[in-house]
Parts: structure tokens; C-alpha cells; sequence
């Protein structure tokens, strides 16, 4: 394909990861609206996603978390780079092409309201992601619908209700069993406990904590807040302005973040008490727009450490210990 110089993918950089990638992103960009002024949503993206992994994918709003999750399932063609799933590159493939797929990468939306369909009961609703793949019928598939509810701690009498007759923490529920009905093999979970009450976003997220243990589920889980994804996640992809800053096992990644970004994002104060973080301001001023991005680092900007060098250079995504990545051009900061 021979796209303008603007949309060529430079030399990706490959985050090397464990063992088996279930999902691997090559130098992924997304460019929205127009050739010449381009919403730079996502711009050279790499990193990968191993078997029984389960990779945060952090950012604040506009940085392009969405747009990654909906790249790699396709939701979205990429202006350039490669998804590849086992191996195999989905990037290009046709609808009809990547029929074959779309049982094994499933997405968990944001809005449990938005996403479920008002008009249908819930045993139909989890009923019609078994249908489109043609999983189970008759009996078998009301003790399948059975089944998936208990698993999420909903009940057989729920099958006849409607959406609007449980609260926004069983919808999320409902949308997870919905996303496990077909026993995907790569789960994008797009903010799922944003919209819910701080309370109850932890009833969520240890759900998705047993299942993960249970099925040894595979996912790509995306947040704007880096409290949340600390648990449950193994590995932490930072991502600002469409860009990679940091890749870090979780624990290092919150013990010592090597990235101003990232050390921003966590707040100076060290680990106060759970209420106080939640409260804590992110970032002062206002993400660049992606149209128009800083020259050289695109977190300049905002970066209390930015030097001369930090305009005119922009930083590649290098390993600098094993396992730990970052895109910053001063390695004497942090
Ligand atoms: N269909 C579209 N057309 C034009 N621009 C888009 C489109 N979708 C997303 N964008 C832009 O791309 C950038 C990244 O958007 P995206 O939704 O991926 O961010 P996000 O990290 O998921 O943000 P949020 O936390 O708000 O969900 C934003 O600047 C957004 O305005
Ligand atoms: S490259 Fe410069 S501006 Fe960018 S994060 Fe590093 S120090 Fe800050
Ligand atoms: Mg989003």
C-alpha cells in the first residue's frame, strides 16, 4: 500500500515480552480525518500481550487507549502497522476474512448502560453472543446462560429481566458474562468499572480477578486511572498522546516509575492512603492536541525535567533493564 510519507510507520520497536504472544501490536498508528492535519490518535504503537496475561493499558482521556482497543479488534482499520494474533496479522484482513476470529477477541465496554440493549431480557442478551457463533442450543444453552451468570454472581431468575431493572454494577456483570460466553481467547476491557461508584468498581474488578485465575483469561485491560488497574494487571503500558512512554511490570512500575509521565501520573506523594489517591489531581494543563502535537518528546510540555534536547529529539522506546521500557531521552532524572 502506498500511503503518504506522513502515515509511513518508522522502525517499530518491540517490546519483547514473556514467552507466547497472544496478542502483538507493531508500530500501530491510527490517523483520524484529514491526510494533511491528521488527528494523531495513535501513533507508533508497539507493544505485545502474552498467554494468560492480563497488560493495563494507561493513559489519560484522548491519549488513544480506545483507539488501540478498537484497532486490535478490528472495530477500526489502522492506518498502519501490524496486529497480530497468534502470529497471524489481522491488520488489512477484510470483515469477511477475519469472520474466523471474531469468536476469540471480545470486548467489555465502558457504559453497562449503552452497551446493553434495552428492549431485550438478559438470557437473550447473553443468549445472542451464543447464537452468532453457534454455540450450544436447546437445554444446553439455557444451563450455558445459567451458568455464565452464576459465574459472575448473578442468578437463574435473571434471565427473564430487563437492563433497567439492575444497577450499573450488575449490568457491568451481564456485559462481562457476555463477553465470556463464547470462551474468547483475548479480552479488550475498555475502562469496565469507569462509569461505576468507587465502591463497586472493586467488586468488579475482584470479579475479574476470579475469572482471570479461573480461565486463565487473556486481556487487555484499559484505564485512565492507574489505581485501578494496579491489581489486577501484570504488566502497565503508559501511554500519552497517541505515544508509548513507559512498559513495566506492574509492581516496579508503582515502586519506582522511570518515566516523568508515569511519575507524574502516580502523584509525587508516596502511596498515601487509598481515599487520598483517588482524590489526587492528575497532571496540571491540558494534553496537546493530537493534530498538532510538541515537537521532539510530545510530553515536553508538561514535563518538569524537559531540556533543550527534549524539542528537537524525539524519544525512542528502549529497554533500559530487563523487562522495563520507557521513551525519555534523560535516563539522569529517574
Ligand atoms: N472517529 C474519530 N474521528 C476523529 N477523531 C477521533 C475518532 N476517535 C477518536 N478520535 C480522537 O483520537 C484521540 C484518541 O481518542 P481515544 O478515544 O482513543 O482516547 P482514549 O484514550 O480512549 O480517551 P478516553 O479516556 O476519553 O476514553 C482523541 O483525540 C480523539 O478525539
Ligand atoms: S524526553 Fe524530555 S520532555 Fe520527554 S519525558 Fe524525558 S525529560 Fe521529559
Ligand atoms: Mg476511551
Amino acid at each position: 500500500m502506498n500511503a503518504p510519507s506522513v502515515f509511513q510507520t518508522a522502525v517499530p520497536v518491540e517490546p519483547a515480552t514473556a514467552v507466547e504472544p497472544m496478542i502483538e501490536i507493531i508500530g500501530l498508528k491510527k490517523y483520524f480525518g484529514h491526510q494533511h492535519h491528521p488527528v494523531r490518535a495513535v501513533d507508533d504503537v508497539s507493544f505485545s500481550v502474552a498467554r494468560g496475561e492480563v497488560v493495563g493499558l494507561v493513559g489519560e482521556s484522548g491519549s488513544g487507549k480506545s483507539t488501540i482497543g478498537r484497532s486490535i479488534l478490528k472495530l477500526i482499520e489502522p492506518t498502519a502497522g501490524q496486529i497480530l494474533y497468534q502470529g497471524k496479522d489481522l491488520a488489512g484482513l477484510s470483515q469477511r476474512a477475519m469472520r474466523p476470529y471474531r469468536r476469540d477477541l471480545q470486548i467489555i465496554f465502558q457504559d453497562p448502560y449503552a452497551s446493553l440493549n434495552p428492549r431485550m431480557r438478559i438470557g437473550d442478551i447473553i443468549g445472542e453472543a451464543l447464537d452468532t457463533h453457534n454455540i450450544k442450543q436447546g437445554v444446553a444453552r439455557q444451563e450455558r446462560i445459567i451458568e455464565l451468570l452464576q459465574l459472575v454472581g448473578l442468578s437463574a431468575e435473571h434471565t427473564k429481566r430487563f437492563p433497567y431493572e439492575f444497577s450499573g454494577g450488575q449490568r457491568q456483570r451481564i456485559g462481562i458474562a457476555r463477553a465470556l460466553a463464547v470462551e474468547p481467547k483475548f479480552i479488550v476491557a475498555d475502562e469496565p468499572v469507569s462509569a461505576l461508584d468507587v465502591s463497586i468498581q472493586a467488586q468488579v474488578i475482584n470479579l475479574l480477578q476470579d475469572l482471570r485465575q479461573q480461565f486463565g483469561l487473556t486481556m487487555l485491560f484499559i484505564s485512565h486511572d492507574l489505581d485501578v488497574v494496579e491489581y489486577l494487571c501484570d504488566r502497565i503500558v503508559v501511554l500519552y498522546l497517541g505515544r508509548v512512554m513507559e512498559i513495566a511490570p506492574s509492581a516496579e512500575l508503582y515502586r519506582a516509575p522511570r518515566h516523568p509521565y508515569t511519575e507524574a501520573l502516580l502523584g509525587a506523594s508516596p502511596r498515601p492512603d487509598p481515599d487520598a489517591r483517588r482524590e489526587r489531581k492528575l497532571l496540571r494543563g491540558d494534553i496537546p492536541s493530537p493534530i498538532n502535537p510538541p515537537s521532539g518528546c510530545v510530553f515536553r510540555t508538561r514535563c518538569p525535567y524537559a531540556s533543550q534536547e527534549c524539542s528537537e529529539t524525539v524519544p525512542s522506546l528502549r529497554e533500559i533493564a530487563p523487562g522495563r521500557w520507557k521513551a525519555c531521552l534523560r535516563d539522569d532524572v529517574l
